[in-house]
């Protein structure tokens, strides 16, 4: 009977490891994703502001919305316990992190309010979206400074 209990337990025991171990892998990919596409909405407003690219109001205004959507997805919860730099060599999250929960999300609301209104800030030309893409840096810059390694 022993043996039986024992394999029985370890069986039982061993199903949600495995999981926790996908859920880590697939919340680093997820994060990377998601911070991907915050890059990608933020470069496509970098080369307006800078002129690389034409100013065209509409696209700036979709690249301001997506940014605005982004940051509604509660993008911390993606930041589990036992996947940061220092657990994975494909994770830059540093594990100051865990230690400081509450500044961390303060400072991805700090962003959603950064990006609120940028939709609408963003029309009217060109020179208005230098100073949008300046407040939406400074707080990806803030969180970045204190909880992302550098490579
Ligand atoms: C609340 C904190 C926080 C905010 C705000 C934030 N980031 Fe990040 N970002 C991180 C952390 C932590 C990492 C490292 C994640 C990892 O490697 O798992 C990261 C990584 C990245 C990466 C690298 C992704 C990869 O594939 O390795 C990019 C690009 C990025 N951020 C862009 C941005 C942009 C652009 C903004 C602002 C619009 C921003 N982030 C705002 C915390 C933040």
């Amino acid at each position: 009977m022993i043996p039986v209990k024992a394999i029985t337990l370890a069986a039982v025991l061993a199903l949600p490891a495995l999981a926790l171990a996908q859920d880590a892998k697939e919340a680093v990919e997820a994060r990377h994703g998601f911070m991907t596409m915050l890059g990608i909405n933020m470069g496509q407003l970098a080369g307006m502001a800078k002129g690389e690219i034409a100013y065209d109001e509409a696209a700036a205004t979709l690249a301001a919305s997506n940014i605005v959507a982004l940051t509604q997805y509660d993008a911390p919860a993606l930041f589990v316990e036992g996947t940061s730099s220092k657990d994975m060599r494909d994770s830059e999250a540093l594990p100051a992190i865990w230690e400081n929960p509450d500044d961390f999300r303060a400072k991805f609301v700090a962003l959603r309010e950064a990006a609120a209104g940028s939709p609408e800030a963003v029309k009217g030309g060109q020179g208005n979206v230098g100073p949008v893409l300046q407040k939406l840096g400074g707080a990806c810059k803030n969180c970045h400074d204190d909880y992302r390694k550098e490579d």
